[in-house]
């Protein structure tokens, strides 16, 4: 997986995309991240790359002309044309679903806007997709740029060591993953459940099962409707979520 961030920040990307799995993923080859900085394809001797909004209002707009030039010399280098993805408030939120369509590609352009938006213009000239990482504005795209890579790239074969975990974790089938323990099986007066230490298999199950559905019911009952219950599990909720 290549992703191609077109950035004012490219180092913020860099560094960021450096450290920790999705540094070691680079370091094996399994992705590459090329930050390109908008800023070098300005045309004006004071390097800026933003103006005033016609109409009148606050802020500054990044213009076209820089945009349109940097999407450039990434797609030239490409067989294809690549999917860009524009990160801003009002695009479609993102969503484990989005990830694994968005890891299936093998070039991923990501646009980061700052100021107050980019020229309209361009936008609908280059830009695929919309997305948006939350109900919040932030300053700018880079960090949802970075979310958004995060959780694709663990997402590529071979990024994460157990390539099985990615099934049982939250939001698989709509439900949060359920609660995990370590030693010690004492820590400060608490003990871990009696049933993980049971050694027997299909009541771990049933227990992680039972618990990915109380949290899904308490904290995201969004999500639980629209996850595939059992009439039994179903009675089951309604006659422990009370207790829980
Ligand atoms: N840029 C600023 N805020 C953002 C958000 N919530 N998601 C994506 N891009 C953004």
């Amino acid at each position: 997986m290549n992703f191609h961030v077109m950035t004012l920040f490219p180092e913020m990307i860099i560094n960021g995309m450096n450290t920790s799995i999705t540094g070691r993923a680079m370091e094996k080859g399994l992705i590459t991240v090329n930050a390109v900085n908008i800023r070098d394809f300005t045309k004006n001797k004071h390097l800026k790359v933003d103006d005033y909004p016609y109409g009148g209002g606050a802020g500054l707009v990044m213009q076209a002309e820089p945009v349109y030039l940097a999407y450039e010399s990434i797609e030239k280098k490409l067989s294809k044309k690549p999917r860009v993805i524009f990160v801003t408030p009002c695009g479609k939120t993102f969503n484990q679903t989005m990830a694994e369509e968005f890891s299936k590609e093998e070039e991923l352009v990501i646009l980061c806007g700052h100021y107050e938006g980019i020229d309209e213009r361009v936008l609908e000239m280059i830009v695929t997709d919309q997305v948006s990482i939350g109900d919040y504005v932030l300053t700018g795209g880079e960090l949802p740029a970075m979310v958004m890579m995060d959780c694709i790239a663990r997402l590529v074969p071979g990024v994460l060591h157990n390539d099985v975990s990615a099934e049982f974790e939250s939001f698989h089938e709509n439900l949060l993953e359920y609660p995990q323990y370590t030693r010690p099986e004492e820590f400060m007066g608490k003990s871990v459940p009696e049933i993980l230490l049971s050694g027997h298999h299909a009541n771990v199950e049933k227990w992680r099962r039972e618990q990915s559905l109380i949290r899904t019911a308490k904290y995201r009952p969004d999500l639980l409707e629209k996850a595939e219950l059992t009439d039994k599990e179903k009675e089951w909720l309604v006659q422990n979520l009370k207790k829980s």
